[in-house]
């Protein structure tokens, strides 16, 4: 199959180049990988009114030359070296100025390395979004976009971000596993404790769609406390405010409907137990006897 144009009528054929530090209007886009993340920038992308193409891997590269200010490789992460070289050895990219960026939020522009030179910058372009679902885009907007590499990729990049109500962002010397160890932790920690209170709320008596449907929201409000107030202000519950008691009858709760989540609720504990300490909003007693709680003591 070859690659279909996503937005009808416009291809990635004979684009204007954008301007510097511009969120332009006529950057086109090619992007090679349709999974989550290349389904989900596709539909932001064309939501954004600019021309965007999607090819998905299965699909194999093109086999003629990519038209497009900007191709993104939304390959997984250890496809992206041999995408790159695979670009370069076809002679894909090249004949025009273009960024060739890459998604990976643990890898720096270097795994782009074998195609870029002459007429093509690499970058990284890492957005701090969960993509769960190729059917499903997540929105965007307020989202945050990692971007490194040479100056013309991360020009066109940032733009892009921008154009997508994104805030690009450089970290000098970031340690980048550890960066993307924390996103995953956030929101792949995020989907298991989900995962963990639909089975607790089942237990208690509400349906799994309902427990999903009623998680999502408690979820983003906790998104939004995170955003607005920082930690350690976003928590909230039992722990915060020193009621050990509380936290007992939870964990006695526990063991009895859900032995296999006691650990995950005391490690749970545990962690915000030095966020409540920090809040102070209790005797450090009550600090103290939860702790002892946890400890099963
Ligand atoms: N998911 C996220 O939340 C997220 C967030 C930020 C960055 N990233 C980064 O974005 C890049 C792409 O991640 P992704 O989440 O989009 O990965 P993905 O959904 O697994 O898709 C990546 C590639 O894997 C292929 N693929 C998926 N399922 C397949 C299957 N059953 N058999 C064969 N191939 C299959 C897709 O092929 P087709 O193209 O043929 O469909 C696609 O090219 C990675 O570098 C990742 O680190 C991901």
């Amino acid at each position: 199959m070859s690659a279909v144009p996503v937005r009808e009528g416009e291809g990635a054929g004979a684009p204007r180049s954008p301007r510097e530090g511009e969120a332009g209007p006529d950057v086109a886009v090619f992007i090679y990988g349709g999974g989550k993340v290349g389904r989900g920038l596709a539909r932001a992308i064309r939501a954004a009114g600019l021309p965007v193409t999607l090819r998905a891997a299965r699909d194999g590269l093109p086999t003629e030359r990519i038209d497009a200010d900007l191709v993104i490789v939304a390959v997984r992460d250890r496809d992206i070296a041999p995408c790159a070289a695979a670009l370069r050895a076809r002679g894909l990219v090249g004949h025009r100025d273009v960024a060739v960026v890459h998604c990976a939020g643990a890898l720096g522009p270097e795994a782009l390395a074998a195609v870029r030179g002459g007429r093509v910058a690499v970058a990284q372009m890492h957005p701090m979004i969960s993509f769960a679902s190729p059917s499903f885009a997540p929105a965007l907007g307020r989202g945050h976009l990692l971007v490194d590499g040479d100056t013309r990729a991360v020009l066109v990049a940032r733009s892009l971000g921008e154009r997508l109500g994104m805030t690009p962002r450089a970290f000098p010397d970031l340690d980048r596993v550890a960066y993307h160890a924390a996103a995953g932790l956030v929101a792949n920690g995020a989907a298991a404790l989900a995962a963990a209170g639909v089975d607790l709320l089942e237990r208690a008596g509400v349906d799994r769609t309902t427990a999903a449907a009623m998680l999502g929201p408690l979820l983003r409000t906790v998104a939004d406390n995170v955003e607005a107030l920082g930690v350690p202000e976003a928590l909230t519950g039992p722990v915060r405010r020193g009621d050990a008691a509380g936290v007992a009858r939870h964990l006695e709760t526990l063991r009895r409907l859900a032995p296999h989540l006691v650990p995950l609720y005391v490690a749970a504990g545990a962690t915000q137990l030095p966020l409540a300490r920090a809040l102070d909003e209790a005797p450090s007693a009550a600090f103290d006897a939860i702790q002892r709680v946890l400890d099963g003591t």
